[in-house]
């Protein structure tokens, strides 16, 4: 299977079971020892325990799918010694351009960065206040407090996830300066009710779409959907790199052009400088790479649907609650999240089965050390901090097998069928004395 490349069509006959666990295995000794310790080490459980392992991310599985070509691409970036910016790194931005639909893409060193240098460019700062919800990575918060303007937290709607357009709408003040709405776990926010309120107001949304390349609202793509949208190529990410990398997307021409310079220092030509910028700039061979992996993208994206439907299909008899998703969007699934009572305990169980799991988001930004100055206590935001206690993200990528759904959903159904029983026990012990 190893050394060739298919672009399209059903990944599991692509790449048979068989042939990919002894892949893996073969990788597994030198491989798993150089990322020791990397994000992979954490989402991947151990192999080895005679068990069926389901981790939250197979990258090496998928990897067994492109790797010559990316090993080609690689040493044609090397040949040409163009490290930044260049030829792919041009391509790469107009086919997401084309993709998601809009006039400008902006490729930049990561998501972070995109939401960063989108603010820089709008030209919001101190003294100014963002709009932001608490239950998101904390990248959204963090580039509005490093511009030196003010997140203001505004809770989520519980069954999607997202900005609450209601409460957004009361935390509007004179000092607004922008809407920063996540697409979370890739649903989109709820854009019909925030763009009114960015237009009511004058003053932009900017999706935060790092975890939603792919999904659509009213049948248009995240990333098209505000006054400019981040995306981000995090390894984890639906389009995921190699390596760190992001993209800002616009129809503002003029927006654009700044972050474009933004990106280089301000740069307006060489060392001329219009504006103070920062190094956002994206490497050529992540670029080269990216596009690679782009070709996938879409049975990719596919089977996370699949996978997400079957899951729908098989926990219906469980007490979890399965993720909510809003008429006018077609999810993503960036992760399949589903709302679980005992949920600690249930992630527990479902480790010692070999099944890894996430808690997306346990701490909420606005209750986080940093901050404390805002003047946030716990009980600010209710439906946020109630989604911290109960929210676990359960595996649900593209490479996948229909039995690894089953095992998941299976060792769900499991976990509260044992304590149906432990429950049944002790009131029959306690009838007992
Ligand atoms: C919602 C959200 N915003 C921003 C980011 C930041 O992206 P990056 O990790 O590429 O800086 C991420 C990625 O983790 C994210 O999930």
């Amino acid at each position: 299977m190893r050394g060739r490349c298919y672009p399209t069509g059903d990944l599991s006959s692509i790449i048979g079971l068989g042939s990919a666990r002894s892949a893996r295995h073969d990788l597994a000794g030198g491989v798993r020892r150089t990322l020791a310790g990397s994000f992979l080490a954490a989402l991947e459980p151990l192999e080895g325990h005679g068990m069926r392992q389901v981790g939250m991310l197979d990258l090496r599985r998928e990897f067994e799918l492109f790797r010559d070509e990316v090993r080609r691409t690689t040493l044609e970036v090397l040949d040409s010694q163009q490290f930044i910016g260049g030829p792919a790194v041009t391509e790469l931005e107009d086919a997401l351009r084309q993709r998601v639909g809009v006039r400008c893409a902006v490729a930049v060193s990561n998501g972070s960065d995109a939401l960063l240098c989108t603010l820089m460019a709008l030209g919001i700062g101190p003294g100014d206040e963002v709009i932001v919800p608490a239950f998101t990575f904390f990248a959204t918060a963090g580039a509005v407090a490093r511009v030196g303007a003010t997140p203001v937290f505004v809770d989520i709607d519980p069954r999607t996830f997202n900005l609450h357009p209601e409460r957004t709408a009361a935390a509007m003040t004179a000092r607004t300066k922008a809407i920063m709405p996540v697409h979370l776990y890739g649903q989109c926010a709820d854009m019909d009710a925030l763009n009114a309120l960015g237009r009511q107001h004058g003053v932009p949304v900017i999706e935060d779409a790092c975890q939603a390349l792919g999904a659509t609202y009213r049948d248009r793509p995240a990333g098209a959907l505000g006054t400019a949208a981040c995306i981000s190529f995090y390894p984890t990410k639906n389009l995921g790199g190699f390596g760190e990398g992001g993209m800002i997307f616009t129809d503002d021409e003029e927006l654009g052009r700044i972050a474009r310079q933004l990106r280089n220092h301000g740069e307006s030509q060489r060392y001329v400088h219009e504006r103070v910028g920062g190094n956002f700039r994206l490497d050529t061979l992540k670029a080269a790479i990216l596009l690679v992996k782009l070709r996938f993208w879409d049975e990719f994206t596919r089977r996370r649907r699949h996978n997400a439907a079957r899951y729908d299909e098989l926990l219906r008899e469980t007490p979890v609650t399965p993720p909510y998703v809003a008429p006018p969007c077609q999810a993503v699934y960036h992760q399949y999240t589903i709302l679980a009572d005992r949920r600690d305990e249930l992630q527990a169980f479902l480790k010692e089965a070999g099944i890894g799991t996430v808690v997306y988001y346990p701490v909420p930004l606005h209750l986080q050390r940093c901050f404390a100055a805002l003047g946030y206590r716990p009980g600010s935001l209710p439906a946020t901090e109630e989604a911290c206690r109960r929210v676990l993200s359960i595996p649900c990528h593209p490479m996948l097998e229909d039995e690894d759904l089953q095992y998941v959903a299976g060792t769900i159904a499991r976990f509260y069928g044992q304590q149906r029983a432990g429950a049944r026990d002790a009131v029959c012990s306690t009838r007992k004395a």
